[in-house]
């Protein structure tokens, strides 16, 4: 086997044949959730270092079989629970090894159409289930909710704000917002301080009246405010800003309202359609469908509700562009790098396409319900029971929990839950971690695995019982 002159192509099967069992080994649910590599293994892979003389591949693949990939926590095991997880559909990586041998150039429509067309048309369908106008809503497939909420930050200045007022301007969010929210404000130039932070309810909720109240009071000091951001699947607890009452609130004052909803978007395809319910008023939404829609790494959306505004906004021209520009194009056949900040990107859209194609809407439709039903019965499992709160109802598929022994310090039951957690961690058989609610450590649940089943559920509570009992006898454990 050599690949001496880089494009030995016809090995490839063979290295296949024998590695792709391997691989699709380590999907079977009986494997940890999670392995971290042991010192040896670490010390190993940082000596690899590069020679003159190449290797077998056969060699390599190996290492990278036994150290690389199995020595991770697996975002996709259906008992993995940490950040919003990825259960991924074997449809989806099926894809991802057609785009990686036919390698399409997406971004120029003319270059691929056929992906083009089936990108398109997808972004519609997604754009349709929001329930904006298919025809007029427009959109692109980018490589995570991150990016996709930049862009929008990028529109809603575009759109909403006059340069001269740049200085004054202010974001509208809750301290629920996630991370990339406050990361595309600063990267756009804006200062911490043009965040204006809106107050949520017990729920987490952002509260409309205090939105309003504090729009208007910037606007009594002089301040400009363009663009309010809500949430649809909170990072934390999965709930979803009112959004219809923030939708009011962006017509009173002219503003344009971005939806995070690179979690939670997905409902919009479950029978829990209704808690999304004013998301067709919003003017943009992010939609990560390598969270909840069982997609590989990565594949994320922007959907506009005015499809037309992304070319103002992303626009580029040069002459070694020409050969593909098309002056009559409508703008549903636009180039990538006229709607998008990416220029080359993959067929990301493929693999959505074709597991829509595969599955159908009632096989996607019955997948996501079961995330919502998951942790309704996980929850039923904290119930009453002593020395645990639920901190956070079910909400989307996660679920916060407390363990809260009577008479325990703040700081002490702060330690017990990251205890919990990291003895958890140890066994390999679910992955779950801890976040922070109302300054309080609490251990964060999100369970949006179609094969994640009621006994792994009450496997995971029981253990979790027997470790909280263990540690009450015992609260010096948390500091051996
Ligand atoms: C609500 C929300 N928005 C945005 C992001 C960022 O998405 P990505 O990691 O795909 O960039 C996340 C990631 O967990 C998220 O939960």
């Amino acid at each position: 086997m050599s690949f001496d002159t880089l494009f030995n192509w016809n090995d490839m099967p063979d290295l296949l044949e024998k590695y792709l069992p391997i691989w699709l080994n380590e999907k079977t649910v009986d494997k940890p959730s999670v392995a971290n590599l042991n010192n040896e293994e670490r010390e190993r892979l940082k000596n690899l270092s590069f020679q003159d003389q190449g290797k077998d591949p056969n060699e390599i693949l190996d290492i990278m079989s036994n150290d690389v990939y199995k020595k991770l926590w697996k975002i996709d095991h259906p008992r993995n629970m940490a950040f919003v997880p990825s259960p991924v559909s074997p449809l989806s990586s099926i894809v991802e090894i057609c785009n990686s041998i036919f390698n399409p150039y997406a971004a120029g429509y003319e270059n691929s159409e056929g992906t083009n067309i089936l990108e398109n048309k997808t972004i519609r369908f997604l754009a349709g289930a929001l329930g904006y106008d298919e025809e007029q809503a427009g959109g692109f497939s980018t490589s995570g909710g991150s990016m996709a909420n930049f862009s929008a930050f990028i529109l809603a200045r575009d759109q909403k704000l006059k340069q001269e007022d740049f200085a004054k301007a202010r974001i509208y969010a809750t301290d629920q917002a996630h991370s990339s929210i406050a990361k595309a404000a600063r990267l756009l130039g804006f200062l911490p301080q043009q965040i204006t932070k809106v107050d949520t309810d017990d729920d987490f909720k952002m509260i409309p009246a205090d939105l309003r109240h504090k729009i208007l009071a910037d606007k009594e000091n002089g301040f400009c405010p363009f663009l309010i951001v809500a949430t649809a699947g909170t990072t934390n607890t999965g709930v979803v800003d009112p959004l219809s009452e923030i939708a009011d609130i962006r017509d009173e004052f002219n503003l344009w309202l971005h939806v995070d909803g690179a979690y939670g978007a997905s409902a919009a395809l479950s029978s829990y359609r209704s808690i999304l319910s004013g998301i067709e008023r919003t003017d943009s939404v992010t939609w990560d469908a390598h969270k909840w829609l069982f997609q590989t790494l990565s594949c994320s959306f922007l959907i506009v509700r005015d499809g037309k505004l992304l070319h103002n906004s992303f626009h580029s021209s040069a002459e070694y562009l020409e050969a593909v520009e098309d002056d009559n194009a409508t703008f549903a056949e636009t180039n990538g790098w006229d709607i998008s900040i990416e220029m080359t990107r993959p067929a990301r859209t493929m693999k959505l396409w074709f597991t829509f194609q595969v599955a159908g809407m009632e096989t996607i439709q019955k997948a996501l319900d079961h995330g919502f039903e998951s942790i309704v019965y996980l929850a039923k499992l904290f119930e009453n029971k002593k020395d645990w709160r639920i901190v956070s109802e079910p909400h989307m598929s996660t679920l916060n929990v407390r363990f809260e022994p009577e008479g325990w310090s703040k700081e002490m039951t702060d330690a017990a839950q990251v205890y919990l957690c990291d003895e958890n961690l140890k066994t390999g058989f679910a992955t779950y971690i801890t976040t922070k609610l109302l300054g309080d450590k609490v251990i964060r649940f999100c369970a949006p695995h179609p094969d994640l089943t009621k006994a792994d559920l009450e496997k995971i509570t029981i253990d979790l019982f027997e470790r909280g009992a263990e540690l009450k006898a015992n609260p010096d454990l948390i500091y051996d």
